[in-house]
């Protein structure tokens, strides 16, 4: 069985190596990584390959960066030749970049089997890039693998049948499971005692001069009581440069590798991100987690976890963060199935249709 995984962006890394490294242990299973390019700084994406100890992709689109559809169109030209040439069996696509809307799109002309890995999460915004992309990939995918149980109540609402729909948890948490220890040997060198992790990158929080002032405002309020860490974006970076902010008094980090910012967040305080991924991740971790958005598409990091969505309210922000200062922040339990196996689960149901 030859199976073609697809990445493109950071946080597509760390879900396709725990399903990649399960599918090694399988017999008959041969592997194919494409990424597309969408992310190219080496701090965005080679760092992850040799700390997830994934193999140099075998094929790199090298699309880069660009409109969404400019993006999206690049990554399906250049995508179906490949899939003409290699003729796998199925193709993995991850998450909710514009690679995977794209990948999915050719797989689902060509007749190619596609299986989503992060299937079914919802934050019933459209305005989000990453919704339209989560319910286009869904419509096209022939298998669904999803994290948690609102993942499957979403999918069967818009009509997907429930024998492609597969719960298998959260293959983010594998890496990190499998990582942690060693993350936590990392060196935390010009890093406070007590800080808040901060990283902010939406095109909704980022992008609008108004917006970006008054986040970094708060943010700047929030040093006065913490130091703020943030490791930032090469977007985010960019536009508080280009609308002249002031972010001096902020520890202002490039981007860290995965080992570096898992090791950060297990040890902050508290986390404030508009981030998908690091919602989850601070769920496992036990660590208080405030969001800067209005909505979530992974809820069980606010129902069963330590997530809490302040929103762009500095008030909210400001009481939210006077509770873990004084020791009083959310707590929460780990949701079913984060347990470090879903990459297995994966393999197992794929290596089963394999021996059919
Ligand atoms: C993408 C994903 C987002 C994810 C994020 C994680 C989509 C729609 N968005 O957003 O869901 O949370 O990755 O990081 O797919 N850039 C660089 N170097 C790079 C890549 C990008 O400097 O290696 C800069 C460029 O100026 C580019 C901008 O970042 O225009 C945005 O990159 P893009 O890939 O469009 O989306 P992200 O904001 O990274």
């Amino acid at each position: 069985m030859h199976i073609l995984h697809v990445v493109g962006a950071r946080p597509n890394f760390m879900k396709a190596a725990p399903v990649f490294h399960a599918l090694r242990m399988r017999h008959g299973v041969r592997q194919t990584i494409v990424h597309t390019g969408q992310h190219y700084d080496a701090n965005l994406s080679d760092v992850f390959f040799s700390q997830l100890e994934m193999p140099v992709p075998d094929v790199n689109l090298a699309v880069g960066s660009g409109s969404h559809a400019r993006q999206t169109a690049e990554v399906m030209t250049r995508f179906e030749p490949v899939v003409l040439e290699t003729k796998p069996d199925v193709v993995l696509v991850y998450g909710d970049v514009n690679s995977t809307v794209a990948a999915a799109l050719v797989c689902a002309k060509l007749g190619v089997r596609v299986g989503h890995v992060e299937a079914g999460l919802r934050s019933f915004d459209r305005s989000m890039p990453e919704e339209i992309n989560r319910l286009v990939t869904d419509q096209l995918a022939d298998a669904l693998y999803t994290p948690s149980e609102d993942g499957d109540i979403n999918l069967k609402r818009e009509g997907v049948s429930p024998e492609k729909i597969f719960r298998v948890g959260n293959v983010m948490i594998d890496s990190l499971v499998k990582l942690l220890p060693f993350a936590q040997r990392q060196s935390r060198s010009g890093i406070p005692e007590r800080y808040a992790l901060v990283t902010l990158h939406r095109p909704a929080n980022v992008d609008d001069s108004a917006t970006l002032k008054s986040l970094l405002e708060s943010l700047l309020e929030v040093n006065q009581d913490l130091s703020v860490v943030f490791p930032a974006h090469p977007r985010t970076r960019q536009r508080i440069s280009d609308f002249g902010l002031n972010a001096e008094q902020l520890q202002l980090l490039d981007p860290l590798p995965y080992l570096d910012f898992l090791n950060l967040q297990s040890r902050a305080t508290v986390v404030i991100t508009d981030s998908g991924g690091i919602q989850e991740e601070t769920t496992y971790l036990g660590v208080p987690c405030l969001t800067l958005r209005e909505n979530t598409e992974r809820p069980v990091t606010v129902s069963l976890g330590t997530n809490v969505l302040v929103g762009r309210d500095p008030d909210k922000l400001r009481s939210e963060l006077r509770l873990v200062i004084a020791g009083k922040a959310k707590r929460g339990t780990v949701p079913p199935l984060w347990d470090g196996h879903a990459g297995e689960r994966i393999a197992t149901l794929l290596a089963g249709r394999a021996s059919q």
